[in-house]
């Protein structure tokens, strides 16, 4: 096992370590030791042969990772199997997969017996660097992207790198997706930084925004960069561009947008495509989705629904990133038409 780097959140009731390195989940018997834990469910997207022995009796709960399974059906199915394993308060859920597994298990850990440990084990760039780090838990509704979830923080995060070694190229993709933007809120440029170094820099700067903002009151909104696109992009294309590659071409548009109201300067909005181009990340727009239905998703996004204000992006500006509600409906659309249309990325 090389060194494995420590990052820790801590909050207000609650802290917990995210472990990031090769290896990482070997450590996983250690802190089921630590929390003092009875039994496990090990709930996995992976075949048991490439999980850890927890060191203590446990079931295995076979998953599969996608949005489509992100749904209130999966938590009860989960819920169940953690009845059928005779999971009780004294004992914890492990989530082991990309961040639609440990969004899911997450919610089921806050819901069962009103909320078990979890740890989890992100087996993708994307939840290792996002997803699995913060406490959000959700599910989809058909009206929408994780309409119904819970704060629900894990007892411990593990981000074996090994788990990349094998992912396919645009599951890597998306992952970057979110170190891209990160570029933006805080944490610098990590171009030309190693895959462990980008995360624990990703990871750091989540850790040190949720500790100010566990609720989303505030600061925690500059970690949706992007993401008010992103995520119409994802519903709009029924989920055939990834959550990361969507999120990149919001970010490319964050920049756009905050140009055209004179929040920043060319140069910055140069930076957003240089910096999302360089991960080999898309900088345009799927074919084939009208401007129309983008804006009237972005507008259903839950953040517009917080301030009531219509249209809510999260803008870089003169007094940093902020959320800046209320922008014109034309001036969304207008931009938008700036942007290229084109396919999604290829698969492998
Ligand atoms: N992924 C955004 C957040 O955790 O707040």
């Amino acid at each position: 096992m090389s060194a494995i780097r420590r990052i820790d959140v801590t909050l207000k009731d609650h802290d917990y370590a995210v472990h990031v390195g090769s290896g990482a989940r070997l450590l996983l018997p250690a802190v089921l030791r630590e929390l003092g834990v009875g039994r496990v469910a090990l709930v996995s997207a992976l075949p048991q042969r490439e999980l850890p022995d927890p060191g203590v009796p446990f079931t295995v709960v076979p998953v599969t990772d996608g949005e489509q399974h992100k749904t209130l059906a999966s938590v009860e199915t989960y819920c169940r199997a953690f009845v059928e394993a005779g999971l009780t308060r004294a004992d914890a859920v492990v989530a082991c997969g990309g961040g639609t597994t440990t969004d899911t298990v997450g919610l089921a850990a806050a819901l069962y017996h009103r909320g078990i440990k979890v740890v989890h084990l992100p087996t993708t760039l994307l939840a290792q660097v996002d997803a699995s780090v913060g406490g959000k838990t959700a599910v989809n509704l058909p009206e929408g992207k994780n309409l119904v979830g819970a704060y629900w923080q894990p007892s411990a995060v593990l981000c074996d790198t090994d788990f990349l070694d094998t992912l396919p190229r645009r599951e890597l993709l998306s992952g970057y997706g979110e170190i891209a933007r990160c570029a933006f809120i805080g944490a610098g440029d990590l171009r030309g930084l190693d895959l462990t170094d980008q995360i624990v820099a990703s990871v750091t700067l989540k850790a040190s925004v949720v500790a100010r903002d566990e609720r989303d009151r505030g600061p925690r909104h500059i970690l949706n960069y992007g993401h008010t696109l992103g995520h119409a992009i994802e519903r709009a294309t029924d989920y055939a561009w990834r959550h990361g590659e969507a999120v990149a071409v919001g970010t490319v548009f964050a920049g756009l947008l905050a140009g055209r109201l004179g929040r920043i300067d060319r140069n910055r909005v140069a930076e957003h495509r240089e910096i999302v181009e360089s991960f080999g990340l898309p900088t345009w727009l799927p074919s084939g989705v009208p401007a129309a239905t983008l804006v009237e998703l972005m507008r259903r996004d839950k953040k517009g629904q917080d301030t009531d204000a219509g249209l809510t992006f999260v803008l870089d500006g003169p007094r940093g990133v902020e959320l800046v509600p209320g922008v014109d409906e034309r001036l969304a659309t207008s931009v938008l038409a700036d942007l290229p249309t084109g396919a999604a990325p290829a698969s492998d």
